[in-house]
């Protein structure tokens, strides 16, 4: 959650819609189409007097007058039954035909398409309805072919059940009354034809769909079309429900509208979104057709590439003066009395995770792809992030230790010694925890923008451990402060030492509060503005405020840096 809200994850955001983008907007590659061998179906002894060919010789030129000709010659049949091996005949060189008309660049006119889309409906529907036959009681035919799945039921006067039917193709299925329906007929029977449409979305494209706001619109389910043939009343006595399984990954920020083709658009009037998860959506409308699920996202907004450049400059300086922090602390060990292994080891915590963070986001669509990287990377980065936190509770442990033990303050051997030991602790925690993520639930790694799954609530194996450093680190603070102000009023030697520890404790505070509500403020960012562009800054200035606490606003530092800089000017005279 709070992650997913982060400004840092802004550019990975647009760079992903923009893909969604172009998935929904280009067609399918354009090959090299050879000429088209005419095709003949129906052999003769399957159906008489329907004898449906492809035009001879026909190119990627005329592959538009080949299918208009193909869908007339469809359109003319006359027989109301047909087996049903005619029928997929002629809907297999249909479809293949349609199909070249997308690859022929020449015919790209969405429009154009939308008419060719609207004939290969209206014949499709013309010659699944020649599958129904007159039955007394149910009967049921069904096809599946590679463009298109096809499902007829139909019912008769007697009629042994009252349960709502129910059709399934692979990715959507349909709930009608149809005993219903039947009832209100004079005949007492109805049929009803669904079909599913792998490949229609590519002629009746989710762009068709006008709305007021400019969004990006997605095909989110198969076009699919449900009709009532040779039934006389077709008034339907309750809604119909629709259920699409989503063929691409659902954004959560986006809407779904549950649409119908109206010639020339996808509208909404009837139709509305019954329930939904992210797998599927239920779709419920009070009328026939063509039907779809389009989710709506928004555009990757102008003034957001802004943000984004904001975004990189940050943190490319945060990650500056991490390696300044850094150098410095290596400088600085002769600060005795200072123990920055602590220190030393969040800088570099999070200066590689931040650098980590930068590098995937940027070059996102090459890493996307190769999936184990993805999840291996962020595992590196839930490793990384939790190490810099866990680091922090080291440094509050022992400035609690030295409060209450002030005298072991200058004990610099005994420092030395644990610092091995801490660096194991330090970074054995994170690893325990996402060694044991990684056992619990493997495919919690690896999410679009290659971190952690927000889905589920894997992400807090992230947020749980980061909570209870943060409110331990909080109680901490508040019993160091307590000692501090007993220690003061009781003593009265050593006043310079007590000084430094409280000049320390400072400091620490400060990098705590600094760091801690960077990540806090992370989860009131939703929705707003000000609060995303606040927490991207704290976020990515870690490192600036690091830099500032301990190199600048310390004297000896300073002091140091002045000799240095001396230094450099003595040996330029010479
Ligand atoms: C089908 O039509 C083609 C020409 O359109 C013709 O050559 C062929 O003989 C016909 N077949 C039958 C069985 O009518
Ligand atoms: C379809 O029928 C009409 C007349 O009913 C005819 O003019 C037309 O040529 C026929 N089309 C084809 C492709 O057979
Ligand atoms: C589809 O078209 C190709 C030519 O591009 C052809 O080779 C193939 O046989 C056709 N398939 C059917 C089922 O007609
Ligand atoms: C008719 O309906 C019954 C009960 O649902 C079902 O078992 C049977 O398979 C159906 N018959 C046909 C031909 O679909
Ligand atoms: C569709 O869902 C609505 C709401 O749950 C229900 O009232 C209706 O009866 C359902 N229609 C069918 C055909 O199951
Ligand atoms: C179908 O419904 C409409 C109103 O929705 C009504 O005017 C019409 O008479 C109905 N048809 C039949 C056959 O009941
Ligand atoms: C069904 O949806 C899945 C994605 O969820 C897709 O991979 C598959 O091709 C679809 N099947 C058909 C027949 O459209
Ligand atoms: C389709 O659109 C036309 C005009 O845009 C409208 O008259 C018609 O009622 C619409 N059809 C349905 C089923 O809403
Ligand atoms: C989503 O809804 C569908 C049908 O409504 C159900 O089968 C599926 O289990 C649900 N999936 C989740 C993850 O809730
Ligand atoms: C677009 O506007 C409609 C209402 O007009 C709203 O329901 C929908 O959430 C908006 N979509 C986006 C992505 O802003």
């Amino acid at each position: 959650m709070a992650f997913y809200q982060t400004g840092l994850i802004r550019v990975p955001i647009s760079v992903m819609l923009y893909i969604l983008a172009c998935i929904t907007v280009t067609q399918e590659p354009i090959r090299a189409v050879p000429p088209y061998i005419s095709s003949t179906v129906a052999p003769e002894t399957s159906s008489p007097g329907v004898n449906i060919t492809l035009q001879e010789g026909c190119t990627s030129q005329t592959i538009g007058g080949c299918l208009q000709n193909l869908l007339e010659q469809i359109e003319n049949i006359t027989a109301q039954v047909l087996p049903l091996n005619t029928v997929t005949d002629i809907l297999t060189v249909a479809f293949n035909a349609s199909e070249k008309i997308l690859e022929s660049s020449s015919s790209a006119n969405p429009t154009e398409l939308a008419s060719y889309g609207n004939r290969v409906l209206k014949t499709s529907e013309k010659l699944i309805s020649t599958l129904v036959k007159p039955t007394d009681t149910n009967d049921s035919v069904s096809f599946t072919l590679a463009a298109v799945e096809g499902r007829v039921f139909m019912v008769g006067p007697q009629v042994a059940f009252e349960k709502i039917p129910r059709l399934d193709t692979t990715n959507s299925s349909v709930a009608i009354d149809l005993i219903g329906i039947a009832k209100n007929n004079n005949e007492r029977s109805a049929a009803v034809a669904f079909m599913s449409y792998n490949t229609m979305e590519n002629l009746l494209k989710p762009d068709f769909f006008k709305t007021s706001n400019n969004t990006v619109k997605t095909m989110m389910s198969t076009v699919i079309s449900a009709t009532l043939p040779k039934t006389t009343n077709t008034n339907l006595t309750k809604p119909v429900n629709f259920t699409f399984k989503h063929i691409r990954e659902f954004v959560p920020s986006g809407s779904l509208s549950c649409v119908y083709w109206n010639i020339s658009e996808w509208i909404v009037d009837g139709c509305s979104v019954l329930k939904t998860n992210s797998s599927y959506t239920v779709c419920s409308c009070i009328h026939l057709s063509t039907f779809a699920l389009i989710m709506q996202t928004s555009h990757p907004a102008e003034s957001d590439s802004q943000l984004d450049l904001l975004n990189l400059v940050c943190v490319i300086m945060g990650l500056v003066f991490f390696s300044l922090a850094l150098l410095t602390f290596h400088l600085c060990q002769w600060s005795s009395g200072v123990n920055n292994v602590a220190r030393i080891n969040i800088c570099i915590s999070l200066l590689l995770a931040h650098l980590l963070f930068l590098l995937t986001q940027r070059f996102l669509s090459l890493i996307r792809p190769q999936q184990v990287l993805c999840a291996v990377i962020s595992g590196l980065l839930h490793f990384l992030f939790l190490s810099g936190f866990v680091w922090m509770f080291i440094e509050s442990v022992m400035l609690f230790i030295c409060v209450k033990n002030l005298s072991q303050i200058s004990s610099k051997k005994r420092e030395v010694l644990s610092s091995g030991f801490l660096c194991v602790i330090g970074y054995a925690v994170a690893l325990v925890v996402v060694c044991v993520s990684v056992g619990l639930v493997p495919e919690g790694y690896g999410s679009e923008h290659c971190w952690i799954k927000i889905e589920k609530g894997f992400i807090w194996s992230f947020l749980g451990p980061v909570c209870v450093i943060l409110v331990s680190n909080t109680i901490l603070f508040v019993k160091i402060i307590i000692t501090l102000s007993s220690k003061l009023t009781n003593l009265n030697a050593e006043v310079s030492q007590m000084k430094q520890t409280k000049i320390i404790v400072f400091k620490t505070l400060a990098q705590f509060v600094v760091l801690g509500c960077s990540w806090i403020l992370g989860f009131f960012t939703k929705g707003s503005k000000v609060l995303e562009i606040l927490f991207l800054i704290l976020n990515s200035q870690q490192g600036t405020f690091i830099f500032l606490i301990y190199c600048v606003l310390n004297d000896e530092v300073r002091q140091q840096y002045k000799k240095f800089f001396r230094c450099l000017f003595c040996v330029k005279q010479h």
